[in-house]
Order: C-alpha cells, then sequence, then structure tokens
C-alpha cells in the first residue's frame, strides 16, 4: 500500500508527457468520505474491466493537470448551502477562474453526491460539469445527481461510465493503477456495521440539558455500543436510524383515507403500508419529488399551481415537512402511490460528543430535539423525536459510526486548538477535550459557545467549569445573544480576542468550526479573515491566501451542517 500522504506514484501520461495509451483519473472531493469510498469503488471496477486509472483527492490534484488528461472522473459532494467540500474548494475555484485551460481532448462524466431537501442540491459537481463542458471537454456519460440514497443509483452509473470508455483503453495495456493516498485504503478491522448494517445499540440515558424556559430542548443521549466492538474517533459522527412517529403516521393513513394494513411493496419487499411509512420512508422532510408525485396521483390544482413558481415553492417547502403538504393540498391517492412518492428514509447523521478515551464502549451525543406547534398540530424531527421522545431508556436504536477524516484532532498533543461551536455545535468539542485530556496535551485549548441565555443554554457548563479550573481548558469564550440588547455571536467575540486568535495561529493552532452552515459558519468564516488581515497587517487577498494555507495544512476545518 502506498503510504500515507505518499506522492502521486507517477502513472504514463499523467505528467504531461506525451503517452500512447490513455490513463483514467478518478478525483473525488469528499467531506465526510462518501465521495471518496465511491471513487475508491469505481476504480476498482475500472481496474478490473482494464483500464489504466489512478485516484486521486482533489486536495492533491494540481488543476493545471487537467490539460494533459484523457479521461478524468470527478465524484464531489456539496453541503449546506451549496458549499464544495473542503478538499475540492481549490479545484472547484480553479475551473470557475480565469486560468482554466481548453480541454478539447478531455473526456469526462461528474458524479454528485447531495441532499434534495437543500435548495443547492449536488451544486458543486453541477458547476464542475458545466465547466468542463464550457472548457471544451467532452461528457461520455450524462452527470448523476446523486440523493442521500446514493447507492443503487452510483453503482449503475459507474457501470455506464467504465462502458463508455473501456473500448479507449482496449489496446491491453495492463491496469497500472497507482493509489495516491494511504487513507484511500480501507483501515484494517474496519467495523463490520455500517449504514446498511447498523448495531442495535441501547440507549443509556437522555437528558434535557437546557432549562425549563429555554426556547431549546437540547439532550444529551448517551448510547451503549456495548459488544459491538465499535470504535470511533474524536470528529466522527453517529449516523443514527429511526422510526417514524405513530401519532405523524395515522395522520398520513387518516388524512389520505388509506387502509393501514393494505399491501405494498418498497424496495421488492412486501409489507402493510402502516409499516412501511413507519420504518422505510422519509416523511419529516420536504422534497420536490414528493410533490412531483403526489400532484401526478392527486392531479390537485392548487399544487399544480404552487409548483409553478420557483420561489414560491422554495419558501413553501422550507417551512413544511410533508404531511403539510397533503394537509394543505388533499386528494385521492393509492397506499402504493404514496409509498412510491416518499423517498427511502435515511439515517441521521450526529457529530459524536465523547471520547473512548473517556467513556470506553459508549457513545454521547448533544441533540436538539426538533419539536413545535404549526398550521394548529404538532412537528417532530424524525430522528430527533425518535431519539428523544419515543425511544424510552433501555431501548433499541440501530447506529454506525460515519468517520470524518476532515475534522481531527492535531496529531501532535503539543499543537493549540482553538473551538468554535455555538448550540449543537459544541458536541465534537467535548469530544476533543475529553481525548486532549486523556492525552496529557500541553497543546493550550481556546472555546468559543454561544446560545440564547447564560441561565437556560449553557450546555455542559459544569464540565466546562472544571476544565478550566484544571488548567486543560485555557480560555473559553462565551457569546449569550439574547442576554442584551443587542445580539452578541460568537463571531462577535472572535473579532473583540483578534489580536489574541491571531496570535495563537501564528503560534500553529488549529481552528475548528461546528455547527449551523447556512449563517455562523460563513460569518465566523468572514470574522477570520478580517482579524487575520487586521492583526497580520495583510491585505484582503493575503488573508484569503493564509487561511487557504491554513485549509490546506488541515488547520482550518469545519464540521457544518
Ligand atoms: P439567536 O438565536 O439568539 O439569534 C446557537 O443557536 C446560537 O447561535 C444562538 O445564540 C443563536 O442566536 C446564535 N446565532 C444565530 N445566528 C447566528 C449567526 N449568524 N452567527 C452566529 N451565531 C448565530
Amino acid at each position: 500500500a502506498a503510504g500515507q500522504g505518499a506522492a502521486a506514484m507517477p502513472v504514463a501520461g499523467a505528467d504531461g508527457a506525451a503517452s500512447s495509451s490513455s490513463t483514467l483519473t478518478v478525483l473525488y472531493g469528499s467531506q465526510t468520505g462518501n465521495a471518496k469510498e465511491l471513487a475508491t469503488q469505481f476504480q476498482a471496477k475500472a481496474e478490473e474491466a482494464g483500464i489504466t486509472s489512478k485516484l486521486v483527492s482533489m486536495a492533491d490534484y494540481k488543476p493545471r493537470q487537467l490539460k494533459n488528461e484523457t479521461h478524468v472522473v470527478v465524484f464531489v459532494s456539496t453541503h449546506g448551502e451549496g458549499d464544495a467540500p473542503d478538499d475540492a474548494i481549490e479545484f472547484h475555484e480553479f475551473l470557475g477562474g480565469k486560468k482554466a485551460p481548453k480541454l478539447s481532448s478531455l473526456k469526462y462524466a461528474v458524479l454528485g453526491l447531495g441532499d434534495s431537501s437543500y435548495e443547492f442540491f449536488c451544486q458543486t459537481g453541477k458547476d464542475i460539469d458545466s465547466r468542463l463542458s464550457a472548457l471544451g471537454a467532452s461528457s461520455v456519460v450524462g452527470r448523476a445527481d446523486c440523493d442521500v440514497d446514493y447507492e443503487s443509483q452510483a453503482g449503475q452509473w459507474s457501470e455506464s461510465v467504465i462502458n463508455a470508455v473501456k473500448d479507449d483503453f482496449a489496446d491491453g495495456s495492463t491496469g497500472a493503477v497507482a493509489v495516491q493516498t494511504g487513507a484511500a485504503i480501507p483501515q484494517a478491522g474496519a467495523q463490520t456495521y455500517s449504514k446498511k448494517a447498523p448495531f442495535k445499540a441501547t440507549l443509556l440515558e437522555s437528558q434535557k440539558i437546557t432549562g425549563r424556559d429555554s426556547v431549546k430542548d437540547i439532550r444529551h443521549i448517551e448510547i451503549s455500543l456495548e459488544d459491538s466492538g465499535i470504535t470511533y474517533q474524536p470528529g466522527d459522527a453517529l449516523g443514527v436510524w429511526f422510526k417514524n412517529a405513530p401519532a405523524l403516521v395515522n395522520k398520513f393513513i387518516e388524512q389520505l383515507s388509506l387502509d393501514g394494513e393494505a399491501e405494498v411493496t418498497v424496495a421488492d419487499e412486501v409489507m402493510s403500508l402502516r409499516d412501511a411509512l413507519t420504518n422505510k420512508l422519509e416523511l419529516t422532510l420536504s422534497y420536490p419529488a414528493f410533490l412531483k408525485a403526489y400532484q401526478a396521483a392527486t392531479q390537485s390544482e392548487t399544487l399544480a399551481e404552487l409548483m409553478a413558481d420557483k420561489a414560491t415553492l422554495r419558501t413553501y417547502l422550507a417551512e413544511r415537512q410533508l404531511i403539510d403538504v397533503v394537509v394543505d393540498h388533499p386528494g385521492s391517492i393509492t397506499e402504493q402511490q404514496l409509498v412510491d412518492a416518499c423517498r427511502p428514509l435515511t439515517p441521521r447523521l450526529y457529530s459524536i460528543a465523547s471520547s473512548q478515551a473517556e467513556v470506553d464502549d459508549e457513545v454521547h451525543l448533544t441533540v436538539a430535539h426538533v419539536d413545535y406547534e404549526a398550521f394548529g398540530y404538532r412537528h417532530q424531527g424524525g430522528a430527533s423525536g425518535y431519539v428523544c421522545e419515543h425511544l424510552e431508556e433501555g431501548g433499541e436504536v440501530e447506529v454506525y459510526v460515519e468517520s470524518n477524516n476532515n475534522f481531527r484532532l492535531p496529531e501532535d498533543p503539543n499543537t493549540p486548538v482553538i473551538m468554535v461551536g455555538p448550540g449543537t455545535g459544541i458536541a465534537p468539542f467535548r469530544a476533543f477535550m475529553q481525548e486532549r485530556e486523556s492525552q496529557d496535551a500541553e497543546g493550550k485549548n481556546w472555546l468559543f459557545f454561544g446560545n440564547p441565555h447564560f441561565t437556560q443554554d449553557f450546555l455542559y457548563q459544569v464540565e466546562w467549569q472544571s476544565y478550566v479550573k484544571s488548567g486543560i481548558l485555557n480560555n473559553i469564550t462565551l457569546a449569550f445573544s439574547r442576554d442584551q440588547q443587542d445580539k452578541i455571536y460568537v463571531q462577535h467575540r472572535l473579532t473583540e480576542h483578534g489580536k489574541e486568535v491571531f496570535d495563537w495561529l501564528e503560534q500553529g493552532a488549529h481552528f475548528y468550526v461546528c455547527g449551523d452552515a447556512m449563517h455562523m459558519a460563513k460569518d465566523v468564516e468572514q470574522a477570520l479573515l478580517t482579524l487575520i488581515a487586521e492583526h497580520g497587517n495583510k491585505s484582503e487577498e493575503e488573508a484569503k491566501q493564509y487561511l487557504v494555507g491554513l485549509r490546506k495544512a488541515k488547520r482550518y476545518q469545519k464540521d457544518v451542517y
């Protein structure tokens, strides 16, 4: 196996030297590892088909090299509000920029990963596709925009790409393979539990950690992984499967006058409608595909009207769950049509709030219980409703670890860290501090935390205080947004402490952000750029470059959603 971080092995033609045979370059940009896994699987299939190929992370790829390529297959995910994964930021920017070369001899294919409940679904994949095309490259197979349940679509797409290009490699040349990073090879002793084969864990404890008068209901959850052999690292996430609430399932059945015991088929399995709605289908989000299928079945005119205007539709969806659509636009639909209109239920990922150095075979989470009244009835989050209310202590919950190599403590425990985690964004930093304590880390630690009110919402207050007392937590800076007339947020605190933050960065500190992607993480990044410019005496452009440098050195890492 190639060593960790080994430089790309030279492969025929990859460096621009004229070559008689082609090489297929598989590029991935991956935040949580899904795109990387698909790229790895794709390369294995290409190799089987006798295609000379190499696998490269976009982070390690010089985009200028594109002009020397013959075949490029891209796997890239999109996060939050249309953001490229960290690995892909430079590649994405380069393609969109003035320096991008003409690529008329390049053949390519792009697979995007995303979540269709977000507005900018698969945006990074779309951008890369349209830029490659604009630069003159020819697409061999149309882009795939894969939703959260991507496996089968990605598998079929990969097959068709291989079929489309394999004749270009038919000269019988041996499939020389270069695996660029050691990390591309699944770790030895990898977990036997996965998304498709989760571990049946036990809920040990669920405790509300916001106050009685808080506007938020945030829970500290403890789950037992006993006898599973599952291991995880601080920075990893826990995938949590859930069942939809009986009240919600009933509401669908009653609202549409359906028979809960009617037989339906979901992914080739026959079951009752009630079981399908409870265990198999996504009910607590809203997604355009449902509206389309529901409208087609019911022929609802009001819904057709609403869907005709994109902007209206977007606002409408943002404020609703599927049940609200059904209530607003009643109609007649069969049991099977309803099932077909819904997308498969997928687990939710929660940033893990514990370190095994501290909690052994437990895993802790910090979960915001989504639970509100709207349009005259109660709405709950799917997974958070299940874990926080429907699951009793001692009850069973199916889980698996989703590792995240893009959110890791520094390897050297003497490196300082700055952690910015308002709201439930605090979770991974509890894991970080538990880990740092167990390592007797000498590196300094600084936590920025924010929430509405000091008396109600200071999550894990006692733990932070004891870390401060024992001297491991050197600084804790708080932003209680609603304890005064004007809102104070973590980014305002960063600005106030700008000089010291910059000093820490100059001392090699790693900077971490966890929590809301749409507003907080963007505002924090802006505050960071401004303080780098001010205290580092840099122009705006130089500050940007400084941040790019941090990102490349894996010293600026985000876990945002
Ligand atoms: P607010 O709800 O009082 O506006 C965790 O949710 C904390 O993040 C809350 O205190 C919330 O404040 C705050 N918050 C809201 N918008 C934010 C933003 N753009 N940047 C940083 N924090 C924000």
